[in-house]
């Protein structure tokens, strides 16, 4: 993660790189625009995947996932419009959009694999009875409890498309109503109501 947020994203390119500043700024906004397309969809998923509901989790920890699962559906396109506002002429504009996804892709890949792998090492609950690894990920896919390899990697040829808008992935309704009934959400509204007349 520091990688990502200090070097990849950095306040200056790496590696003494002669970019712009201007340039640098635009290039920036496209990877995160590419990292939104993924957490619309992992949203999206997560608010739609009732696989979830039957291992009985933690319902304060469901309501945590959903609730940020909607709260990326509803903003999947702040970064898009942004950096198609700020992305400068076109064709340059897409060739960026491209490059942006092809440095994402791969590094989320990276994050979502080891990321796991090291959450697993170090739970107190499943370290030591379960392992990260493609069989393990196949049977929880099977089970609803993740998405496959498929549904994400799919992600990717339609966000290179030319003539694609995030506000094209997932359902903004379904995000909208879980954000209207979340337990935590209402809580939240609950307190600041309170505060407000007090
Ligand atoms: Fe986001």
């Amino acid at each position: 993660m520091d990688f990502l947020f200090e070097v990849l994203l950095g306040e200056r390119p790496p590696f003494g790189l002669p970019i712009g500043e201007r340039e640098w700024l635009r290039y920036r906004l496209s990877v995160v625009a590419a990292v939104e397309q993924f957490t619309a969809v992992l949203g999206d998923w997560v608010l739609g995947e009732n696989g979830l509901d039957r291992a009985a989790p933690d319902p304060v920890m469901l309501d945590l996932l959903r609730w940020h699962g909607a709260e990326e559906v509803e903003h999947r396109s702040v970064a898009f419009d942004m950096y198609e506002h700020c992305g400068g002429e076109d064709p340059a504009r897409y060739a960026r959009r491209l490059a942006g996804m092809a440095v994402t892709a791969p590094v989320l890949l990276y994050l979502w694999a080891w990321g796991a792998a090291y959450l697993i090492r170090h739970d107190p609950w499943l370290a030591g009875r379960l392992r990260y690894s493609l069989r393990e990920h196949k049977r929880a896919v099977a089970k609803g409890l993740l998405p496959s390899w498929r549904q994400l990697g799919a992600a990717v040829p339609r966000y290179l498309r030319r003539s694609y808008h995030p506000s094209q992935e997932g359902s903004l309704q379904r995000a909208l109503d879980y954000l209207a009934t979340s337990p935590a959400a209402r809580a939240v509204a609950g307190a600041v109501g309170r505060a407000a007349i007090a």
